[in-house]
């Protein structure tokens, strides 16, 4: 099978994880919700924004440099939240991290996490932030935030779009749940992809039992106690601006709110004193008709006027689609998939090489761009087209 290394762009390695995960796992971390016209949409997004490069602008000491929260970085890049990131390589969440440490940004442990945030501490020597999704039983989800602090994480991000259950068919159709469980079909697609089931599956089961969230109660994991501990953690879907209040209380740390759209909500959290927004359509995972982030990047960044730090996410494959939303107004963006089918593809190597193609189609935009520094960037780099709806898919063009 080709090497991750060798893979030419992320769509590459897209392919490779897609050859090397059993069929549940892949449509999980690759795929969207309901229709999956939200996915498609972030794709048409992108490629219907065009650039206006500046031409004889010495570009020869261009740098990717940036600063987020404080800290300078090498590329306005962090690794996004992605649960059960565990299961796509040997302790996924592990490779990520060192993956991002070497690179020099930051990793976004999920509540959502198989590996043990402490873990990933001790085995990390980069920045970690910790990703919270508000249970119902909230005195838990504090607890949680507790234990970060404790295990010395200093950034927060609360997660504020998904309030409920987000509509996967396809997980249903392939059986995936986690704790994993057996079934007739999960069986064979696990009989398909020996390689997986040795170096992922049974390493994480004799290291610590049947993979499963590491952060969640200890009643999650037991058949016989996991129907009542399943209602203390469900998504808490009365969570309101006053519970943000409560964390911004709570928690000294730096703390970010994930899953702004709309340049009201983004005022009011800059109100309630978060640091940071990430203006994400969650990856087009869970309201599939969620618009675009590029779509409403101007209009929060115009209304926000610096007053906090805005992060972008959703949809990126390439460092070309990066360079598009800091033009449109973010500071940074967060890198979901790309990162997942690296690691996917070739553990911890395979998640640098994603970081790495995404740098060099950075670097090499920025250029063309006529620009040196990122902090260059704005609104006049890039068109954003009126917005109609979108032409149909050429795959449904011509099926
Ligand atoms: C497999 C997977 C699991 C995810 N789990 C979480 C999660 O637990 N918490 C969260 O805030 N976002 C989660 N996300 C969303 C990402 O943080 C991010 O917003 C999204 O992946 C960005 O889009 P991209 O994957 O196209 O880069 C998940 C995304 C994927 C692909």
């Amino acid at each position: 099978m080709p090497k991750a290394t060798k893979a030419l762009n992320i769509a590459e390695l897209r392919k490779l994880a897609r050859r090397r995960l059993p069929r549940g796992i892949f449509d999980y971390i690759d795929r969207g919700a309901e229709d999956e016209t939200g996915l498609a949409g972030l794709r048409q997004v992108f490629d219907a924004i065009s650039f206006n490069p500046k031409v004889l602008a010495d570009v020869s000491a261009r740098s990717l440099e940036t600063m987020l929260l404080g800290h300078r970085q090498p590329m306005p890049l962090a690794i996004a939240p992605t649960a059960a990131a565990g299961l796509v390589s040997p302790e996924g969440e592990v490779a990520l991290a060192r993956a991002a440490a070497a690179a020099g940004i930051p990793f976004c442990i999920a509540t959502g996490s198989i590996t043990a945030m402490e873990r990933i501490v001790a085995e990390s020597t980069g920045p970690l932030w910790f990703q919270l999704y508000m249970w119902r039983d909230k005195a838990l989800s504090y607890a949680l935030i507790d234990r970060a602090a404790r295990a010395g994480i200093g950034t927060l991000v609360l997660t504020v779009d998904t309030v409920a259950p987000p509509n996967r068919e396809y997980n249903a159709r392939n059986g995936f749940e986690i704790p994993i469980r057996a079934s007739l079909r999960g069986g064979l697609d696990m009989v398909l992809h020996p390689r997986w089931v040795w170096r992922v599956l049974l390493r994480a089961m004799l290291r610590e039992g049947i993979p499963t969230y590491r952060h969640y109660p200890d009643g999650f994991r037991a058949r016989i106690t996991r129907k009542a501990t399943w209602e203390q953690v469900r998504l808490n879907d009365a969570i309101t601006w006053q519970d943000l209040d409560e964390l911004r209380r709570r928690w000294s740390g730096r703390l970010i709110l994930k899953g702004v759209l709309r340049a009201d909500d983004a005022l009011r959290a800059a109100q309630a004193r978060v640091d940071a927004i990430v203006v994400s359509s969650h990856g087009a995972r869970n309201l599939d008709a969620a618009v675009a982030p590029a779509q409403v990047l101007p209009a929060i960044a115009q209304a926000l006027a610096g007053r906090i730090e805005i992060i972008a996410d959703s949809g990126i494959r390439r460092g070309s689609d990066i360079v598009k939303l800091l033009a449109l107004g973010a500071d940074a963006v967060l890198i979901g998939r790309a990162a997942l089918y690296g690691t996917a593809a070739g553990g911890e190597a395979g998640a640098s090489h994603a970081l790495d193609l995404l740098r060099r189609e950075m670097d090499a935009t920025l250029a063309f761009l006529g620009c040196q520094h990122l902090s260059e960037l704005d609104r006049g780099f890039v068109n954003l087209p009126l917005w109609h709806p979108p032409a149909p898919h050429s795959d449904r063009q011509h099926p």
